[in-house]
């Protein structure tokens, strides 16, 4: 991989780089698409990375469909899936980490999945240094996620441009994500809660409501009346900072965190205040 990119740049082409946890999707697509409209070289890593998932997490089911995952890659005209194993990534003696501190890491996802971030930072450090891309694309989905990774090239001046994208959604407004595979014909029907509660949010802050409380509160009475649905979390943040905040004003993050029956799912959307 390494070989590849370094020849690849000496010829002065621009390296784009999607790290995905395959299972791809729509969502998944979309960072490609956008990778290569503006790089000369696409590259996909297709990595279920152990170190993100806590105990009791899904990582033993996380779905794992390498073939397809290949064969869609392929017609997005991708140039290399760099898909490596687990021991490859972290051989026995494996003993670095790297840890954004503070708020963005502590807040959120972070709160709910501790060490989550870490091992999120510790691997994409190893693939950026393995890849050595130009740009590397990240989904809206994971907002939180998003903000960490700037927050780590910028601190460790990794010489690698950070793009974001918007969410692709399903038709009915749920969140494209490989998780969605686990989901019953029931809990597919109930998961579009999530995008409809974030959607309430959405016109009760543009019809001038600036109270946090009521607008989370208005958005746990909607989710709720989903009997399959079980709340994580919600919070109303500022999109920088993802520190909560007293009144909205300008722009903020909501985030949602739900589980459909087992399955854990997140969403965000972030919205401009008429003040
Ligand atoms: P994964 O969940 O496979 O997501 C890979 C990338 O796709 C992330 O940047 C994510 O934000 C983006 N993505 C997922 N669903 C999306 C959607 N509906 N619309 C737009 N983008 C979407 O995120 C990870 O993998 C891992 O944490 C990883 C960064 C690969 C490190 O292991």
């Amino acid at each position: 991989m390494k070989n590849y990119s370094r020849e690849e740049k000496l010829k002065g082409k621009k390296i784009g780089f999607v790290p995905t946890m395959g299972a791809l999707h729509q969502g998944h697509l979309s960072l490609i698409r956008k990778a290569r409209e503006e790089c000369d070289r696409v590259v996909v890593s297709i990595f279920v990375n152990p170190t993100q998932f806590g105990p009791g997490e899904d990582f033993d089911r996380y779905p794992r469909d390498l073939e397809s995952d290949v064969r869609l890659c392929e017609r997005e005209g991708v140039d290399v899936v760099f898909a490596p194993s687990v021991e490859e990534m972290y051989p026995e003696n494996f003993s670095t980490w790297v840890e954004v501190k503070g708020n963005l890491t502590e807040t959120l996802e972070g709160a709910h999945r501790p060490g989550h971030f870490r091992g999120v930072t510790t691997v994409l450090t190893k693939l950026f240094n393995i890849v050595i891309p130009d740009c590397s694309y990240f989904g809206e989905k994971d907002y939180q996620q998003a903000l960490v990774v700037k927050k780590l090239v910028d601190d460790l001046n990794i010489p690698v441009e950070i793009v974001l994208a918007p969410t692709i959604r399903e038709i009915d407004g749920l969140a494209c994500s490989s998780r969605n595979r686990y989901l019953s014909k029931e809990e597919r029907r109930a998961a579009k809660v999530l995008y409809q509660s974030l959607l309430r949010a959405k016109t009760e802050i543009q019809d001038g409501e600036d109270n946090p409380s009521c607008i989370i509160s208005s958005m746990e009475d909607l989710i709720l009346e989903e009997p399959l649905a079980k709340i994580d979390y919600i919070a109303i943040v500022d999109p920088v900072s993802l520190k909560p905040v007293k009144r909205i004003r300008g722009e903020v993050l909501v985030a949602v965190a739900v589980k459909i029956g087992k399955t854990r799912l997140i969403d965000n959307m972030r919205i401009k205040s008429v003040f």
